[in-house]
């Protein structure tokens, strides 16, 4: 690797399964102490990747280097140095809190009188000291991802890789899984995180939109944001369809995302455009709430790019 800060590279990396690309010529460099974050729906291929970068699936194109060596030809020696948060991570539900974090140790062969220092440490560090004698079985689902982090973190690990942590997990648990990810990202861990929720990419340094197998995008969030075109217009019709069909054609408009029972419209000029969108639809007879000028999220960045590469690729 050319730059020795760089503890993740990948060069036009790829997995076929049979017909399937699930992977398709991924070239990313990802510098030690980053939080990048790897996004992109069901199926985009975020395991797989994951997987090979773990050094526990080997690509069918390209290499990859982590923490400086070779996924194929040295990977036990990045199985020392990262640590792995699978999607569906096994603990043993009728062992306790300490003595699941006490079985990984013995798996990763942490000594003696290293552990009950680190363990200790781990245990307030995700917030379970005072749950550390109850049966995992018997945890919610927030605190059993915590204890799946405190036990990926047991061999002290430069790298860690999490796949989709907080899927399934209430939206405070998840707040407080990203305080204690933000907590590791301070104390200089590099950390690759892989999520399906757009808020979640927000707080990473930079993020990779993953979709068919492809990278669409890869950047700070805030340039991501900036990728976006326009400006946007929030609005709520009484009949969805058909006013996201009358405004689609007017003068001005970029493009129309659906929310709920929301319409996020990108035109050119919102000042210029808002009135004729207005009366198209009051002409109409569909009722207008909430009209109002917003700014693009993640979300409507991811959507919009996503959108255009489809285009792209069918024309
Ligand atoms: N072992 C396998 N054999 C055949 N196909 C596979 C295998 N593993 C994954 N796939 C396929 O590769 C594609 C990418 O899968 P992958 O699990 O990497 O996606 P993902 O982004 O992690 O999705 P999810 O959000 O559902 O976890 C999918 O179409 C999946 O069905
Ligand atoms: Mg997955």
């Amino acid at each position: 690797m050319n730059n020795e800060q760089c503890v993740i590279e990948t060069r036009n990396l790829g997995k076929q399964f049979k017909n399937l690309t699930a992977v398709n010529k991924l070239s990313l460099s990802i510098h030690k102490g980053e939080i990048f974050g790897l996004l992109g729906p069901d199926g985009a291929g975020k395991t797989t990747t994951i997987r090979m970068l773990c050094a526990i699936m080997d690509p069918s194109a390209g290499s990859a280097r982590v923490a400086d060596f070779d996924t194929v030809k040295e990977p036990e020696e990045i199985k020392k140095r990262i640590g792995y948060m699978p999607q569906q991570f096994s603990l043993y539900g009728d062992l306790t809190v300490l003595e699941n974090l006490v079985f990984f140790a013995d798996v990763f062969q942490v000594g003696r009188q290293e552990r009950e220092d680190r363990i200790a440490r781990l245990l307030a560090f995700a917030r379970l000291t005072e749950f550390k004698e109850r049966r995992a079985a018997h945890l919610s689902g927030g605190m059993q991802k915590k204890l799946a982090l405190a036990c990926t973190l047991i061999h002290s690990p430069e790298i860690i890789f999490l796949d989709e942590p907080t899927t399934g997990v209430d939206p405070v648990s998840r707040r407080e899984f990203w305080d204690i990810l933000t907590e590791l990202h301070l104390q200089g861990v590099t950390l690759f995180v892989s999520t399906p929720y757009m808020d979640e990419a927000e707080r990473c340094s930079r993020v990779a939109l993953m979709f068919e197998g492809s990278i669409v995008v890869c950047d700070a969030p805030a340039h991501i944001k900036g990728l976006v075109e326009g400006e946007l217009l929030e609005l709520r019709p009484d009949r969805l369809r058909e006013a996201s069909r009358i405004i689609e054609k007017l003068a001005g408009v970029l493009e129309v995302q659906t929310y709920g029972d929301l319409l996020h419209v990108f035109v050119d000029d919102v000042e210029q455009r808002v009135s004729l969108i207005q009366e198209a639809l009051s002409e109409a007879g569909i009722v207008v709430q909430g009209l109002r000028q917003t700014r693009p999220r993640m979300e409507e960045a991811f959507i919009s790019l996503i959108r255009k590469r489809t285009e792209e690729t069918q024309l």
